[in-house]
């Protein structure tokens, strides 16, 4: 009894230990308060890394899947890019084709015409003066000539030897109350390439040949001719106009005459166009009226109708 130590309580072990200041007595004494700040502390540690690494990883998820979308999206913009390129040089072909097909049929016309056989004739071929002779059989020499004096005056462009007459002519008609505008005077022979070709579309050669000049062959291109209008009436009506009946009785003195008239298709080789006047000077024109002449073709002696070929 007397040499064994009784067994001491918590209480009496935490008051002895009170005044001993190891570090494993602190830890032994406050182990329990530690464990309730620090073990929630280390959860929050180990939460917070497992977090970021889950946020981490979601982003990095998240990059790859924009960045897929962002590929696809140019992919999609290149292909679109390179089909838009594709119709277009489709485009660029076909219209290239038709230029080809055009400038082919243009020049299949023009390879046909040739000059030795289109103007025989040895007088009334100068296109420079106020005599010469332009139809299906007496082409101008060169195809493509243009005059040099050529002069813009009351919507017309003429050769400065018919445009005093025309002004003259304009200036009466107006002062008579039978005024009348210009809807073509001097056409190049790029314009009746055109011209001709525009026709050709809409009636078709063989039609188109019965009231439009092939490229070289109309008397538009002398810069001595032009075709009139009254007020909207253009073309076919105007032979049913005031305006005409007065230039039938004037035209003649001021040097010009109608030079496509109906019942001499044979002869001109052309339909009548009552709208069509051609400056040949008062000599011939006053000559042609008082003679009843009604046709170029009849007055000079010289071969018209149709074309060579
Ligand atoms: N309409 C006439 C014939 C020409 O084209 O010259
Ligand atoms: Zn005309």
């Amino acid at each position: 009894m007397f040499g064994q130590k009784p067994k001491s309580t918590i209480i009496e072990r935490v008051k002895s230990t009170k005044n001993k200041k190891s570090p494993v007595t602190f830890v032994r004494r406050y182990w329990l308060i530690a464990s309730l700040i620090i073990l929630p502390l280390l959860a929050s540690l180990v939460f917070n890394n497992w977090y970021n690494a889950h946020i981490d990883q979601s982003i990095s998820q998240a990059n790859a899947n924009t960045s897929q979308l962002l590929k696809k999206a140019n992919d999609q913009l290149v292909a679109n890019a390179k089909l838009r390129a594709e119709a277009k040089a489709a485009r660029e072909k076909a219209a290239n084709e038709a230029a080809d097909a055009a400038r082919t049929a243009n020049e299949s016309t023009v390879s046909t015409i040739n000059s030795s056989a289109c103007n025989t004739a040895s007088s009334h071929s100068n296109p420079a003066n106020i005599d010469v002779l332009v139809n299906k059989k007496h082409c101008l020499q060169p195809l493509s000539y243009a005059p040099g004096d050529l002069v813009t005056s009351n919507g017309a462009t003429l050769s400065a030897k018919a445009i005093s007459a025309y002004n003259q002519l304009f200036a009466a008609a107006a002062a008579a109350g039978q005024g009348f505008s210009v809807t073509s005077s001097y056409r190049s022979y790029g314009d009746q390439v055109s011209t001709y070709n525009y026709w050709v579309s809409v009636s078709g050669k063989e039609g188109a040949d019965t009231y439009s000049a092939r490229p070289g062959y109309s008397e538009h291109q002398t810069g001595l001719a032009f075709d009139v209008a009254a007020g909207s009436c253009v073309l076919d009506c105007f032979g049913a106009t005031s305006q005409y009946q007065w230039l039938q009785a004037n035209a003649a003195d001021y040097g010009f005459i109608q030079r496509y008239y109906a019942g001499y298709e044979n002869i001109t080789g052309y339909k009548a166009e009552e709208w069509h006047y051609r400056y040949v000077g008062t000599a011939v024109a006053k000559d042609m009226q008082a003679r009843g002449i009604k046709t170029l073709e009849q007055y000079w002696d010289i071969l018209g109708g149709g074309y060579y070929y």
